[in-house]
Parts: C-alpha cells; sequence; structure tokens
C-alpha cells in the first residue's frame, strides 16, 4: 500500500519534467504561415533562359523556384519550399539549397536531400522556354 502513493508522486513529477520539452519540441518543428511559402498553382515567367549557366543553377526567391541546367542543356525546376516544415529556402550556394529554419540542404539540380532534418525531396516542377524566357509551372 505504501509504494502507491509514491508511484503517482513519480508519475506526476514525470508528467510536470516532460511537459516543458514536448513543448519545445512544437515550437522548433513547427511549420510557417507566411504567405511567401505558398507553391506555385499556375506558369510563372521567371526571367532570361541566360540567367542560368550550364552545369548551374538559379534560384528564384520571389516565386519559390530553383532552375537548374546540366552539362547537355537540360533545365530542371524545383518548388523551394522546404519539405521539412515549410520555410522557404532563401539561399543557394553553387547547386546547394539551404534551408535558414533548421538547416536542411537539397540538391538543387536533382531536388534530393543532402541534409536532415528533412527527409522529402524538393517538389518537382515543369520548366520550359518561351521566347527565351524560362516559365516554370506545377506538374500536372
Ligand atoms: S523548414 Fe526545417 S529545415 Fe527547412
Amino acid at each position: 500500500m505504501s509504494a502507491r502513493p509514491a508511484a503517482s508522486r513519480r508519475t506526476v513529477l514525470r508528467g510536470v519534467a516532460l511537459t516543458p520539452v514536448a513543448g519545445l519540441g512544437l515550437t522548433a518543428c513547427g511549420g510557417t504561415t507566411d504567405d511567401s511559402a505558398a507553391p506555385l498553382t499556375e506558369p510563372v515567367e521567371l526571367g532570361p533562359e541566360s540567367e542560368v549557366a550550364e552545369d548551374g543553377a538559379k534560384l528564384y526567391r520571389d516565386h519559390n523556384v530553383v532552375v537548374s541546367r546540366s552539362g547537355d542543356g537540360t533545365l530542371k525546376a524545383y518548388n523551394t519550399v522546404c519539405t521539412h516544415a515549410g520555410c522557404p529556402i532563401n539561399k543557394l550556394d553553387g547547386t546547394k539549397l539551404v534551408c535558414p529554419c533548421h538547416g536542411s540542404e537539397f540538391d538543387a539540380t536533382t531536388g534530393k536531400v543532402l541534409r536532415e532534418p528533412a527527409v522529402a525531396p524538393l517538389k518537382p516542377l515543369t520548366v520550359e522556354v518561351k521566347n527565351g524566357t524560362l516559365v516554370a509551372g506545377p506538374q500536372v
């Protein structure tokens, strides 16, 4: 009988000790409600095709799009809203995208995760050249 109250007190103390930690976890991994992280819903003109160098990439922050060009000239585009918690990615280092929120990194030429905490690749977009202008849009 005397062990029962002690177990209850221990349970209560454990619950009190864990509550602030759980709260921090939710705060650290919370998503953003910033409208600037909205994905593309329709095609957008990005700029001159010549802005994306061969074996390079360019980040279009205003549209949350990165476009890369391979050595054979093939263009690829990805949505740059981070797949971890939805922050807009704002840094491109060569062909490596870096998320400002928790440090995830992505390959701008493949969309693949290079560094966690993100685990899902970037969402691919369509990209084409119309009259010398890059146009990206959602995949259907
Ligand atoms: S939102 Fe967490 S790493 Fe990008």
